[in-house]
């Protein structure tokens, strides 16, 4: 099993849990972690969700032998689901970034509310190195978060940033000791076990609703076509086929 569900104290808890791979995401557990944010919004019980990874990682983000073999079509792929049930959930979503959270994994934390990071958190977006352009809104939320200069060594060179520059620029809230995180992400999420939950929900809405996210919508959809042709460029298929060769990848014949 890869995407391990459980509801505690009110909250729907959804761990990536496929260490060996660091936590590479496959379209089964896209879809697997689409369906336990569509159960938790639906779930009276549930006052919000939490992320967690392993120790020491939180995803290295989208499986890149997915990528190279099985790559993501449209609109209605694992991937785009996941995404969309995310922005979708009305319910407010914590993350807990133990280590590494590569690509998707830092995307995805755009789109929670709360977000706090070991001091061992390594946050990328490498997709320019991979062939790819940014996905899921990063074009547009990262500069806004940060400004274009910062965000362009992020996006545009895919320099990694620690956890303390991911709470200067506006990603995160806190670095937490490794051991901590997730307990302080989880006493975060159960905060929420004490609030009204339609007032929690509105504001919510408010705050990501309306023209923001119609803002977003547009992006996406923008961003949604050119990454679906970048998947099966001769730059990307390059670099996906050296990582799993373990080898540097070659673009000086492009
Ligand atoms: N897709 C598929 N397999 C992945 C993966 C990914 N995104 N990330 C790691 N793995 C696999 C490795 O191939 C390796 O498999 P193997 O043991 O069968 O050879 C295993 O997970 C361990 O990875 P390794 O690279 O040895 O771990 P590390 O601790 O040295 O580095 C990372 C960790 C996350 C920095 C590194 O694995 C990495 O850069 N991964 C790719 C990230 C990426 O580009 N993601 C896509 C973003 S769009």
């Amino acid at each position: 099993m890869t995407i391990r569900t459980a509801t505690f104290n009110g909250v729907a808890v959804i761990e990536i849990a496929r260490p060996e791979k660091k936590n590479a995401l496959t379209a089964a557990m896209y879809g697997a972690m689409a369906d336990a944010l569509v159960a938790a919004g639906q779930d009276g019980a549930v006052r919000s969700v939490l992320f967690v990874g392993q120790p020491g990682v939180f995803t290295s983000g989208n499986d890149l032998e997915d990528f190279l073999q099985r790559p993501p079509a449209g609109d209605d792929a694992p991937v785009y689901r996941f995404m969309r049930a995310l922005l979708d959930c009305e319910k407010p979503v914590v993350a807990a970034v133990t280590g590494a959270a590569v690509g998707i994994g830092t995307t995805m934390l755009l789109h929670c509310d709360l977000v706090y990071v070991s001091d061992e958190a390594r946050l990328s977006m490498p997709f320019v190195g991979l062939g790819l352009v940014p996905e899921f809104a990063s074009s547009l939320v990262v500069p806004a978060l940060m400004g274009h200069v910062k965000a362009a060594e992020k996006l545009m060179l895919g320099e990694p940033f620690t956890g303390p520059e991911a709470v200067d620029c506006g990603i995160a809230n806190a670095v937490l000791p490794a051991g901590e995180v997730v307990n302080h992400a989880r006493r975060m999420a159960e905060r929420f076990n004490a609030l009204p939950p339609s007032a929690v929900r509105e504001t919510k809405k408010l705050m990501r609703g309306g023209a923001a996210r119609a803002r977003i919508d547009a992006v996406m959809a923008e961003e949604g076509v050119l990454f679906t042709q970048r998947l099966r460029s001769p730059e990307a298929q390059e670099a996906f086929s050296a990582f799993l060769a373990k080898r540097k990848p070659d673009f000086s014949k492009f």
